[in-house]
């Protein structure tokens, strides 16, 4: 009886349906493309937690590191394996590991965290190596993988636990790591492994139980016109400093630090003088607890001032089940770290601290800027090293989120940049969420829009990791239990003309001499055959719809008509008259069912798609149907069945996805699903012979009903 849940649940999710806000709809993708084996897939037998990928453009090649193993896949079909190597941990590591209290088979493995590439030929790998963090290098040359074995110390590189989040990044040779440099992870650093290491105070104010999530480099020294230097930004969330709460609150940062930064010479020697912090805001609808950042992908311009930090943010707490994309202008931070008031602690009463803002002086040369010589004067550094945060919060372009979802939360970000055939360059978000989905979003101009989402993970895996080749036009995500390949669009799902404008995906335009929704990546298709209207959705060009179709009618009859969008509502006619679900009409998700059909019900009966796109309302003509001669008879056990077996199917669709995800069908079904709530018990209630007969869903696997439509009653 697992169905009952199902449907007590649906019963709910209709009723939350009027709850829900105006905009809500556009928390709904418009199409949802359930998993498919046309997706390319790598995983081998055994080897789990694929969450670590680098891709090598040049070399056609993507490495993908997982539990004990590190591959080199072919980039265009990553289920070709070209290489392997495995680094498993010893028994002896696995022994020390254990004896300190961590569990074998989890923990005390090796979990390759850090692949960065050093040349051509050369990478470095990093692993937790049952909690003793090891580096080593790799190389890859006449198509085989091998590893130096070298086993260089991993501290402050890599994290010893495999479940705690970490960030690195390589920058000519110096690896930039955020992460803990102790065993119990209670020691949190911002390293730069060189010829001359830098890290972080060992103070809360600099870092206060941190989350790292992300780190890039922004070459600011370009065309600097005061001789900048360049800049590692980092990401992370921690313990905020600035409120006044009684328990602990989370709060999301952007630091940086300068590339150039030499430490001082007395204070903060071999540390970071140029650390600076600032709160990153990103405001969700509903009054909550600060969002915490998730990750960020740097969508580079070729003015470094324009570049964007994409983010994704969810709740710090578990009842709220909202997530947010946020950006952030490149220049918008800069200008707060190198303008921006700082903030200064003081006592209040005996112990505590608060954070204000500082109103002295504040020292010159600045605290936090990029001066590439070790004799700064004290007073900077010491003001820096005990002033790190400063005192406004970056806020995102536009003012607020450019994407919120409810459901399932978002896990991972990228962002490609396109240009359509309006001239204009549209950025592409590809969010994965923790149920398998990549959600595709644009925002056109404040309004929020998520093209489609596609489940990319047969099980609903949580996506842990997400890369874009935006030059070959793939998308690569990683699980725990494989790694799969996407391309960033496929416009052929998208069939006809109204179909593909209404899509709104500005990789796919219509192209009138083909017949087909075409990629406008293919250089052929720019011409003027082709049509896209983005912001607007305007199928006005647009041949006019005419497949008609007839058919003759029996006792029960079934017009399927299915909607090609979550956004769409359905609207039947017959013979230009209103139909609505009653004792003779049964208008479900997948068409409309007439029972009991006479002379009277011959005529004309049409399918409408009503879908609200940006204010207005498209109205397509999706079927029309011509019912005339009479024919075949269904008993009224089978009326039974069959109502019930529609019903059913359409709760079917529901189960998986009220698992994963609250509202992307909610406006599936059709208003007036004989569906009522009675004693937590969902029933049908429909009418035979002028009697009403109430049939428990409870039953319904007892009438095994559910393959039954098919023969006279299918078109
Ligand atoms: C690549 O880097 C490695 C390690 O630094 C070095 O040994 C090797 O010579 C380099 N190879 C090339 C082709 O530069
Ligand atoms: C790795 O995957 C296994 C198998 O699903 C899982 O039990 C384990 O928790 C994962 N480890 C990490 C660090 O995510
Ligand atoms: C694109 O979509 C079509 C139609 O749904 C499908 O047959 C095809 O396999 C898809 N192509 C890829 C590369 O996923
Ligand atoms: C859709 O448009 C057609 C033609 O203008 C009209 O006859 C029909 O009533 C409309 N349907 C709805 C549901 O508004
Ligand atoms: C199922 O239907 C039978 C009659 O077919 C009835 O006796 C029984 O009580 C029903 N079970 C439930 C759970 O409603």
């Amino acid at each position: 009886m697992s169905l009952l849940p199902a449907l007590i649940t649906v019963c709910g999710l209709l009723l939350c349906l009027s709850l829900c806000s105006p905009n809500a709809q556009y928390c709904t993708p418009r199409k949802t493309v359930p998993y498919s084996n046309d997706l390319k897939l790598f995983k081998e037998g055994g080897v789990f937690n694929y969450s670590t990928m680098l891709i090598q453009e040049d070399l056609g090649m993507m490495l993908l590191g997982a539990r004990e193993a590190i591959y080199a896949l072919d980039m265009s079909d990553i289920s070709v394996k070209k290489s392997a190597v495995y680094w498993r941990v010893t028994e002896e590591k696995q022994r020390e590991c254990t004896y300190k209290g961590k569990q074998a088979e989890v923990e005390c493995r090796n979990y390759i965290r850090i692949l960065h590439r050093i040349n051509d030929t050369t990478m470095y790998v990093c692993g937790t190596n049952a909690f003793s963090p090891t580096c080593d290098f790799m190389s890859f040359e006449r198509g085989q993988l091998r590893l130096q074995g070298m086993q260089e110390e991993g501290k402050g590189k890599c994290p010893f636990d495999p479940f705690q989040r970490y960030s690195s990044l390589m920058v000519g040779n110096d690896l930039y790591s955020a992460t803990s440099i102790n065993f119990l992870g209670s020691e949190p650093v911002v390293l730069r492994s060189s010829n001359l290491a830098l890290r972080t105070e060992f103070k809360s104010s600099w870092l206060s139980e941190p989350n790292f999530v992300y780190m890039d480099f922004v070459e600011e020294s370009v065309d600097s016109p005061d001789g900048d230097d360049d800049k590692v930004y980092l990401f992370f969330s921690e313990n905020a400093m600035e409120y006044d709460f009684y328990s602990k609150v989370a709060v999301s940062r952007v630091a940086r630090v300068c590339k150039g930064d030499m430490g001082g010479q007395r204070t903060l020697q071999r540390k970071w003088t140029s650390f600076v912090k600032a709160r990153l805001d990103c405001a969700l609808p509903e009054p909550s607890l600060p969002p915490i950042v998730q990750d960020v992908f740097l969508l580079k311009h070729k003015d470094w001032r324009e570049s964007l930090f994409y983010t994704v943010f969810t709740p710090q707490s578990g009842l709220s089940q909202v997530s947010a994309v946020c950006a952030y202008k490149v220049s918008d931070i800069r200008h707060i770290f190198t303008e921006g008031k700082f903030k200064t602690p003081v006592a209040v009463e005996t112990s505590h601290v608060k954070w204000v803002m500082y109103t002295g002086e504040v020292p010159v040369p600045r605290p936090g800027g990029c001066i590439n010589s070790l004799d700064l004067p004290d007073k900077t550094l010491q003001f820096i090293r005990d002033r790190p945060l400063m005192d406004d919060a970056v806020r995102p372009i536009t003012g607020e989120p450019l994407l919120v979802k409810r459901g399932a939360l978002l896990s991972r970000i990228v962002v490609d940049r396109v240009q359509a055939l309006d001239g204009q360059t549209y950025d592409i978000m590809f969010i994965g969420t923790e149920n398998g989905y990549i959600q595709k979003a644009v925002n056109y101009g404040g309004e929020m829009f998520i093209i489609e989402e596609i489940q990319v993970f047969e099980n609903h895996d949580a996506i842990n990791i997400l890369r874009l080749s935006s030059s070959s036009g793939q998308l690569y995500a990683g699980s725990e239990f494989s790694a799969v390949q996407m391309p960033l669009s496929n416009c052929s799902r998208y069939e006809s003309c109204v179909d593909c404008i209404l899509a709104r995906d500005p990789y796919c335009a219509w192209d009138f001499s083909t017949g087909h929704c075409s990629s406008l990546s293919k250089p052929s298709s720019i011409s003027t055959t082709v049509i896209q209207s983005l912001k607007e959705g305007d199928v006005s060009k647009c041949p006019k719809p005419g497949n008609y179709v007839a058919l003759t009618p029996g006792n029960n009859v079934r017009l399927s008509c299915e909607l090609h969008s979550n956004l769409a509502q359905v609207h039947w006619q017959f013979n230009h008259q209103p139909l609505h679900s009653n004792g003779k009409y049964y208008i479900y998700s997948g068409g409309l069912l007439i029972l009991d059909t006479s002379e009277s019900d011959t005529g004309l009966y049409i399918c409408d798609s009503m879908e609200f796109i940006n204010g207005r309302t498209y109205n397509r003509t999706m079927a029309v149907y011509n019912l005339q001669r009479e024919y075949g008879k269904m008993s009224s056990l089978e009326v039974a069945v069959t109502l019930l077996s529609l019903l059913c199917l359409s709760l079917i669709e529901y189960v998986p996805i009220q698992n994963r995800d609250s509202e992307t069908k909610l406006l599936g079904p059709v208003p007036g699903t004989p569906c009522i709530s009675n004693n937590n018990h969902c029933t049908v209630d429909f009418k035979q012979n002028g009697v009403h007969r109430i049939t428990s869903l409870a039953n319904i696997s007892s009438l095994n009903g559910l393959g039954y439509i098919n023969d006279e009653s299918e078109i």
